[in-house]
Parts: structure tokens; sequence; C-alpha cells
């Protein structure tokens, strides 16, 4: 098969790093890639904003099949583009992303289908909004509509930031993305990340991790993309499995076929496992970063067969085998992330690796032969072990091996694992 991976990330790292093993690949290009990814695949320079740019790719290159790594492509309808030229694609309709493009639209899905989250109410203007805050006080959460590359919710300890954040969403900090902004009950339990990949019908559930959204150790300063995680997450028993099935995946994706918009690709569940079980936070339509990594590490599975059974409606007889072992990665970024860092640092010298190591790309480039850091999150160390104990030492030995001065990590990576395996 000859396949096309879409994103830049350590997601998209991860993703080609395991595509590349499978024995259905006979060629694999990435757009627009990074020097990880160049390992794995063929990078090519496309715009992925422009559908008929990368259409045009998959013709003359006689690409089978796209696998689209970022939730914007897909809310903007690169998929339909592909398929209704004859393309397979990993990855759902603009219709269907709508469950990650507009938290409104899956909150409604959630009222609908009985499906447990916060209660919630949906606002376009910000006097209705505060009133309703003040109503039912703090601690609440606001959210801004739309994609706003993880930066739009609010979790407001106080009236004083959750009526702030009102403000500033409608005064147009997210753009478009704020002008309709969710307020919702604040939920208090631990986070879960769970995966399922789906072929509009069938759902195969595909792993759990547990993501660490903040900045510093002990989970303390601004919200990021994530700076590290683990998997599997051992919050996610058989029987909380089995609940997060049953009352919030099954309900949705019937749901989603009955409206005439069937969801085919990976839907992400961000969990709070509540004292009441699982309650729904928000559903990606993508994989996780960085949990994707530790997603990869652990399968077993040919992916390229998986992920392809899911874009033609074959995923009923496919199965997902996972090692034992426990994925554990860590982020370094850019000193200064989430706020502004500097660019084009060196990256010196990166550690070895092995089978049970391995170290993910996410925003590096090559400058005259010297890798250098260009984004916030740069490299996703990554490691294997019996336990999350074991893992993290592992990560963290391999990560003391990188030499770049402007870079960063947490060092507690796993903690809340760490404890129960403690205990
Ligand atoms: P989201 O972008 O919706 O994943 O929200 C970002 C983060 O905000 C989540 O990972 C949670 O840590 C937190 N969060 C979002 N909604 C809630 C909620 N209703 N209650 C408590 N925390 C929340
Ligand atoms: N790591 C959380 C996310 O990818 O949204």
């Amino acid at each position: 098969m000859r396949v096309l991976l879409i994103g830049s990330g350590g997601r998209e790292h991860a993703l080609a790093w395991k595509l590349a093993q499978s024995p259905l690949l006979s060629a694999l290009y990435a757009t627009p890639g990074n020097p990880g990814i160049g390992e794995e695949a063929t990078l090519v320079d496309l715009d992925i904003t422009d559908d008929s740019a990368v259409l045009g790719f998959c013709r003359r290159e006689s690409i089978d099949f796209v696998v689209v790594g970022p939730e914007a492509p897909l809310v903007a309808g690169l998929a339909d583009t592909l398929r209704a030229g004859g393309i397979a694609v990993f990855g759902p309709s603009a219709a269907a992303a709508q469950l990650e493009g507009s938290k409104g639209f899956t909150k409604d899905i959630c009222a609908k289908y009985n499906i447990p989250t916060g209660a919630y109410q949906r606002f376009t203007s910000a006097e209705p909004a505060k009133a309703y805050v003040l109503e039912q006080g703090a601690p609440i959460v606001i959210k801004a509509d739309g994609l706003a590359a993880g930066k739009g919710v609010t979790v407001a300890m106080t009236l004083d930031e959750a009526l702030d954040a009102i403000d500033s969403c409608f005064s147009g900090t997210f753009g478009a993305a704020g002008a309709e902004v969710v307020v919702e009950a604040y939920l208090d339990g631990e986070e879960a990340s769970f995966f399922c990949l789906c072929d509009g019908k069938t759902v195969l559930p595909f792993g759990s991790a547990q993501d660490h959204k903040r900045v510093g150790d002990g989970d303390t300063g601004p919200n990021t993309g994530g700076m590290g995680a683990y998997s599997p997450a051992p919050v996610m028993t058989a029987e909380m499995v089995e609940r997060t099935m049953r009352e919030i995946i099954e309900p949705t994706i019937a749901g989603m076929a009955d409206s005439g918009h069937p969801f085919t690709g990976v839907l992400f569940a961000g969990l709070m496992i509540t004292a009441k079980g699982p309650e729904l936070i928000e559903y990606n339509v993508r994989f996780g970063d960085p949990e994707c990594q530790v997603l990869m590490m652990r399968l077993k599975s040919d992916l390229l067969l998986l992920l392809h059974a899911a874009a033609t409606g074959t995923l009923a007889s496919a199965r997902a085998e996972w090692r034992d072992e426990v994925a554990l990665t860590v982020v370094m970024a850019s000193k200064g992330y989430p706020g502004s860092y500097e660019k084009n640092t060196p990256i010196r010298k990166l550690p070895a690796e092995d089978s049970a190591t391995k170290v993910f790309h996410a925003g590096t480039a090559l400058n005259d032969g010297q890798l250098v850091a260009t984004g916030g999150r740069v490299l996703n160390v990554t490691a294997m072990g019996r336990t999350v104990s074991a893992a993290q030492k592992a990560a963290y030995a391999a990560l003391d091996g990188v030499e770049w001065d402007n870079g960063f990590c947490r060092r507690d990576i796993g903690w809340q694992a760490i404890e129960r395996e403690r205990d």
C-alpha cells in the first residue's frame, strides 16, 4: 500500500514509525513532517490547508491511503475531498469532526443520548453567560466553542476568574472559536484519555493513557498541549472501560450513524473518572499528543492494517494486541513554553535508542545538518518498563542523555500511577 501521512508532531512521528513496520506498506510519504518522520518516510512539501494540492499529489503518486494526524484539516473537510476523489482516508468527515470542532455540538449529543457529562448551557453573548455563572457559583468551567489550539478552556476556581474568561472569549481572544461559549459544571476526579478506532458502525477499544496537561511539576502552572503521558491508565479498570463503552462511546457512535454522519477514524474521549463513574469532558477526533506515542510503543498489531480497516468499514474482523509493559513519555519543551520561546536553538545530542527506548521528534528541524528546536514541544523521550516506576526511571535516564541547553521538562511524569504502585 502507498500511504501519505499528514502532520508534523510527535504524534505523527510515532504513527510514521509504527506504519513503517507494516508488511503491507510499499511506500510512505509524509507532509509537512519533521526530521524524525523523515527517518521513516519521504517528506513532501504540500500545503495541507489546500485540499486540491493534497488530492493532486495523491493522484500523481498513486497514493492508496491517507492517514490524517491533526484535527484542523479534518474539521476543514480534507477527508471529504480525498474520499470524493476515490482515496481511502483514516479520519472523519467534516460533519463527524464536529465532535471536536464544536464543544456545543458534543454537549447536545450528550444531552440527546443521556451520556454522562457536566451540566452545561451554550451562550452567544456575555450577559446571559455571566448571569448563569452567578447562579451556578464557582468552581465552574468556561469553554470557547470552537478549535482554540487547546487554550480555549478556563477551569475557574472563583467567580471573578469565570467572569473574566467570559469577557475574554467574547472580546475575540480566540477569534471565531469564541463567538459561542459553553459554561459547564466542574467535574472532580481523575482524568484519563480513552481511544477507540471506529469504522462508522464497529468500535474497537484502542487503549488508554494519562496525560499531564499543566506545565509544572505537581500539576501546577498553565495548561499545555501535554507534558508527558503513560499507558495504560490504571484508573481505566476493565469495569471503567466497559462502562465507558456502554454509557459514552457506543451511544455516540450509534447517534452519529443515525444522524447520517457516521464517525470513522479514532475517537479520543477525554474522561473524568468521578465518584459516579466515567463522565465525558470532551471528544477529539484524532490521536492525543503525547498519548499516541505511548500507545504506539505498546501496540503489537499491524497499525496500517487497523487504520485501513477503520477507513474501509472492515473493523469487525480486526483485533488489537498490546505489549503487557507500561510505556511512558516525557515531553522536552523550549524554555518559556507555553508562553513565548526562542527558536532554532541547537540540540547537540540525542540518547541511544533500543527496543525499549525511543525519542520521537515534535518541533524540530535541520538547519545545515544541525538539529534545532523550532517548536514549543520538541522531543518526546519514551521508554517501556514492567511498572510505571520502571518506565519512568528508564525514560528519565534516556532524557538525561539529551544535550539541549534551551530545553526543559517536568520531572514527575507518572506521579499518580507511581503513588498507586507504592500503595
Ligand atoms: P479540554 O480542552 O476540554 O480537554 O479541557 C482542558 C482541560 O481542562 C481538561 O483536560 C481538564 O483538565 C480541564 N477541564 C475541562 N472541562 C472540565 C470540567 N468540566 N471539570 C473539570 N475540569 C475540566
Ligand atoms: N494530549 C491531549 C491532546 O492531544 O489533546
